[in-house]
């Protein structure tokens, strides 16, 4: 949780939201287990700009798995958790004003995504020493064409390789501080 909040929400959705833009459409590549979806979607309530939230997971959790999850602290909370998790896969909901969710239920490699699409991307695939084929250039690539100008893709990973492959792919590399124990993380802007 606090690593999610750290990356992706202080460091991606804050600093997109302060593009002052007329909608930020998100890209999330691992939906997991719903938590940064959430996290998203607390974190606009009351902010007037609306987000689109695109998801993708190739291996959707069971309702037994995310059912024990315990993110939430009230009612309302665990109420909008579920409505995130109880959404159908392929299809566009509102799951509260201004918070579009459209979980995809593929594989990074497979997905049609249009290019020129996202504001922000949440690249929160397991870590290139787990599953190597996320990080590869080319599949990097489908990600970065399908950022519009002007975007930002934000992830833990703070790996030379990945900085390395990022910048040959045209984007501009910074290095933030990462959350509690790791020196840093990184956050890539489109040009
Ligand atoms: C680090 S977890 C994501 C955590 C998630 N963002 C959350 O908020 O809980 C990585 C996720 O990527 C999914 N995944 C693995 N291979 C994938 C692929 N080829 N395309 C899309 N998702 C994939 C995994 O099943 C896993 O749920």
């Amino acid at each position: 949780m606090q690593e999610s909040r750290h990356v992706f929400i202080n460091q991606g959705l804050e600093f997109v939201l302060g593009m002052t833009l007329q909608e930020i459409s998100i890209l999330e590549v691992g939906f997991g287990t719903g938590l940064n979806a959430w996290l998203t979607a607390k974190h606009i309530q009351g902010i007037s700009t609306p987000v689109k939230y695109i998801s993708l997971e190739s291996f959707p959790l069971e309702e037994s798995t995310w059912l024990k999850l315990n993110y939430a602290s009230d009612d309302l909370e665990r109420e909008l958790f579920a409505s995130i998790h109880k959404a159908k896969w392929n299809e566009t909901v509102t799951l509260q004003p201004g918070f579009e969710l459209t979980k995809l239920h593929t594989t990074l490699q497979e997905a049609n995504l249009q290019p020129s699409t996202f504001n922000l991307v949440y690249f929160d695939a397991f870590a290139p020493e787990k599953q190597p084929e996320m990080w590869l250039p080319a599949v990097l690539e489908k990600v970065v064409v399908a950022m519009k100008p002007g975007a930002v893709l934000v992830t833990y990973c703070a790996k030379g390789q990945v900085k390395r492959d990022l910048k040959s792919l045209g984007l501009t590399v910074e290095s933030p501080p990462g959350p509690p124990g790791k020196r840093e993380m990184i956050r890539a802007f489109k040009p």
